[in-house]
């Protein structure tokens, strides 16, 4: 056990699955998933182009509801219903961050997101939408531009935000100008996602690479947003996208149910002054146990300068520690909840 890596203690999140009662997939969908546009047509015309308001929950869902459906008949040949699409990380964190509050404004000087208010709305001061938006309209359009949507490049168009504007792009060309390495990392994924012969680990990888840029373009960009947010919830989001490193390094296969699972471990709201892992009273055990490996996390590659993350890629490139570091976290999900097991035992 001495090789367990703080993020390990993460995916101790995916044991909180409840199996209580009949199991469906579809309970885990994101919020308004069935009632978010699932084509194309289901968004306003307008001069013979789809135009998209990605500043609307449903609206932004409806795009990843549409990534999904276009990629599924690559994912045929890995698993039955799509179930092994890794491309269903995006929409269940969007949803995670919709159902959690994250994407009201933070600084209140709106009603965007809230009960109160217009709840649909996605503030663009919010830190994880702008993030977001980066690992939704890139990969949407890259995916648009690479054939694999059905509708030609020039047939869509998002709507821009309602200030700084300048910071979003809209559209193909401009994405491609403004982010090229990012672009053509998604549109590599595409590529490999329409050769026959790619293997679901090799696609795993090109899928992290463009994740990682997408996000690492956003984190630049908007990191200031994060004063808009408490302490704890500015160094969650930090911890978060230091995490996601190690995620990728390892591979962490983003299907539905390793995700569904997985997001149970993270915080279900957004993090006040005062709220310190592991003593947060309305987190669960595993939520605080995540959210202080995180932390961990952070300080360990903090304070070696990353030189974890270095050892850790090393590590991961072989084969036999990369399939242990994922057996490991599963032999620690099924002390906490044997029936976990089963579930990914009968997915597999
Ligand atoms: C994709 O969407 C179409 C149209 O809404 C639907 O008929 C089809 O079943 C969907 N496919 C998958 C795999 O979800
Ligand atoms: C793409 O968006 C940019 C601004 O974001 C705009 O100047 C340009 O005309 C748009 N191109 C197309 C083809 O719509
Ligand atoms: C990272 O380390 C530096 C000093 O090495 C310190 O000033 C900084 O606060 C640390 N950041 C975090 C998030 O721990």
């Amino acid at each position: 056990m001495a090789f367990l890596p703080p993020w390990a203690c993460a995916l101790v999140g995916c044991i909180s699955v409840s199996l209580a009662g009949a199991f469906s997939l579809s309970d885990l969908y994101p919020p308004l998933w069935n009632e978010s546009p699932g084509q194309f047509s289901d968004y306003r015309v307008e001069n013979g182009k789809y135009v998209i308001d990605p500043w609307l929950y449903s609206k932004r869902m409806g795009m990843y509801k549409i990534l999904v459906n276009k990629t599924a008949s690559y994912f045929e040949k890995f698993a039955p219903d799509n179930e092994q699409n890794f491309l269903w990380g995006l929409p269940l964190q969007h949803g995670w961050q919709y159902t959690t509050g994250r994407l009201v404004d933070p600084s209140r000087r709106t009603d965007c997101g809230y009960e109160y208010g217009d709840r649909l709305c996605i503030s663009v001061d919010s830190w994880w939408a702008d993030i977001n938006y980066f690992l939704c309209a890139l990969p949407f359009l890259a995916a648009v531009d690479s054939g694999i949507m059905g509708i030609p490049s020039d047939q869509v168009l998002l709507l821009p935000p309602p200030k700084d504007q300048t910071k979003f792009c809209l559209n193909i060309s401009s994405c491609q100008s403004s982010f090229p390495k990012t672009m053509k990392k998604w549109n590599v994924l595409y590529k490999h996602l329409q050769s026959p012969s790619s293997s679901f680990d090799d696609l795993l990888k090109y899928l992290w690479d463009a994740h990682l840029s997408s996000l690492k373009d956003a984190y630049k960009i908007f990191e200031h947003r994060l004063e808009y947010y408490s302490k704890p919830e500015a160094d969650f989001g930090r911890d978060w996208c230091v995490a996601l490193d190690y995620l990728a390094a390892a591979s962490f296969p983003t299907t539905f149910i390793q995700v569904s699972g997985f997001q149970k471990g993270l915080p279900p709201r957004v993090l006040v002054d005062g709220d310190k892992a592991p003593f947060i009273s309305d987190f669960t055990d595993f939520q605080n146990t995540v959210l202080l490996g995180l932390n961990l996390l952070h300080q360990v590659d903090n304070a070696t300068d990353s030189l974890s993350l270095i050892i850790w890629k090393i590590l991961m490139k072989t084969q036999a520690a990369k399939k242990l570091a994922l057996e490991i976290s599963e032999a620690i999900l099924a002390i906490f909840n044997p029936t976990f097991l089963e579930m990914i035992n009968e997915l597999k």
